[in-house]
């Protein structure tokens, strides 16, 4: 059986992520990062999440602030609150007293090699965890990440950046080159495996209070993916998180080494993929190229509640 520690910073394809881990796997904790929004807003969502889910999974509140530079959120993607500006309740939820980095490496410590960490967000309570804990890795089961754009189509304002990675290039750099070896699900392919809006809309019409809690938040989100000429809904944390639920779904990978670039003027957060291994650098990632598409949509489906989900 699987269990899942989520790094995360909730943010509406999170959600869907965090729906989808809940529903599929055992769930050790939440731990919270600044990004798509500020910390306050990450935390308040994920605990809200946690009374919708109706579950106990605990939340650890982690960095505010990437390592070295300040940086810009998303919330013109995900909506001031970071959940789509729905004025929802507030949960009555705290999180818990431990710091999110600490409380990866307690939880690796306490369950060593059953752990699969899912990286949703910008990777700054990760690399804090690496430097508090060298032999983090050596304890982790399998570590998933969602960022990157593998061949410089980003989605920030320097064109060859993916959010989560460049949002904290430095946290990404200390994760990257400390890290074994990651499965890594990047932006353009999250692009690729977008779910078409008419598919979607009838995954969050379910009858069920998780699928109205997402079809509110995700409002917004939808709007500007639809404004955007995507094809279909983008929902990059989920692919990521089927492929940390299935590994079994992924049809084509290529292992590779990705070094991140911290200075280029116009590349800064670039992911730097050695594609024809020249380099001598040792391999890093496994990259999904493509995912089984009709599998990834049923446990999202299944997710949400949507009746013939699997
Ligand atoms: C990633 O950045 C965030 O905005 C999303 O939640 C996802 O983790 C996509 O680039
Ligand atoms: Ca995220």
């Amino acid at each position: 059986a699987h269990e899942l520690l989520i790094d995360t910073d909730p943010g509406v394809d999170d959600a869907l992520a965090i729906l989808m881990a809940h529903a599929h796997a055992e769930v050790a904790g939440l731990s919270i990062a600044a990004g798509n929004v500020g910390l306050a807003h990450t935390v308040g969502n994920a605990l809200r999440l946690i009374d919708v889910i109706g579950t106990d999974t605990p939340v650890f509140a982690g960095c505010p602030v990437p390592l070295v530079l300040p940086a810009a959120d998303a919330g013109f993607v995900h909506g001031a609150d970071g959940f789509g500006d729905t004025g929802y309740l507030r949960s009555a939820r705290r999180a818990a007293d431990e710091h999110a980095a600490a409380a990866i490496v307690r939880l690796a410590r306490e369950r060593p090699g059953r752990l699969t960490l899912v990286a949703l967000a910008p990777l700054t309570n990760l690399a804090l965890a690496l430097r508090l804990d060298a032999e983090l890795p050596s304890r982790i089961a399998r570590l998933v990440i969602m960022g990157g754009a593998v061949t410089g189509r980003g989605n920030t304002h320097l064109v060859p950046a993916e959010f989560n990675i460049g949002f904290d290039p430095e946290a990404a750099q200390v994760v990257f080159s400390g890290w074994p070896e990651f499965d890594l699900v990047d932006w353009e392919a999250c692009v690729r495996h977008a779910i078409a809006f008419e598919r979607f809309d009838c995954m969050v019409a379910a009858d069920t209070e998780r699928a109205r809690f997402y079809a509110a938040i995700s409002r917004k989100a939808r709007a500007f993916n639809q404004s955007h000429g995507r094809h279909g809904m983008v929902v990059a944390d989920a692919l990521a998180m089927a492929v940390a639920l299935e590994p079994g779904i992924v049809r084509r990978a290529e292992r590779h080494h990705i070094g991140i670039e911290l200075a280029g003027a116009l590349t800064r957060g670039a992911t730097v993929v050695d594609w024809d291994d020249r380099c001598g650098h040792p391999v890093n990632a496994r990259i999904v190229l493509d995912v089984d598409q009709t599998h990834f949509e049923a446990m999202v489906g299944a997710a949400l509640g949507a009746p013939g989900a699997a």
